[in-house]
């Protein structure tokens, strides 16, 4: 089993204006500067509500994996959630053994904060994109 949800994933062509918006809307909390993730094609930058932090993302270079996303919904528009685990091996392994597909290669990567992460493709959860990602046993 999965523990906490630890933030959702929102696609947006502009990070920092998005920010803004939840800011002027919802009153969320801009306390993460934004950076660059040039593996990963994005730049992230977290925002933060009462109970729940928000990763926006928006495309970094040509290659970027979020541009056909946005070539789809060009205002923006939920990307992904995302649980936490205590072990990400651990969780890939039972994902593949309920037959569900971890995307690229399988083998965790660093995630925009700093601890590994894995993605479950979205057709096994309903068009919902999935990711995963180790916390510290206390905390999941
Ligand atoms: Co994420």
């Amino acid at each position: 089993m999965v523990g906490r949800l630890n933030h959702i994933g929102i696609a947006t062509p502009d990070v920092e204006a998005a920010a803004r918006t939840y800011a002027t809307l919802y009153g969320a909390t801009q306390a993460h500067d934004a950076f660059d993730m040039p593996e990963q094609g994005v730049r992230v930058k977290f925002i933060d509500l009462s109970n729940i932090q928000i990763e926006l993302i928006e495309p970094l270079g040509d290659e970027s994996p979020l541009t056909r996303f946005l070539q789809k919904n060009p205002a923006g528009g939920q990307h992904h959630v995302c649980f936490e685990v205590a072990d990400i091996v651990a969780a890939r392994d039972d994902m593949r053994a309920k037959g569900a597909r971890v995307l690229g290669s399988g083998e965790p990567r660093i995630g925009a904060h700093g601890v590994p992460v894995i993605f479950i493709h979205p057709k096994d959860t309903g068009g919902v994109l999935v990711e995963l990602m180790q916390c510290p046993k206390e905390s999941v």
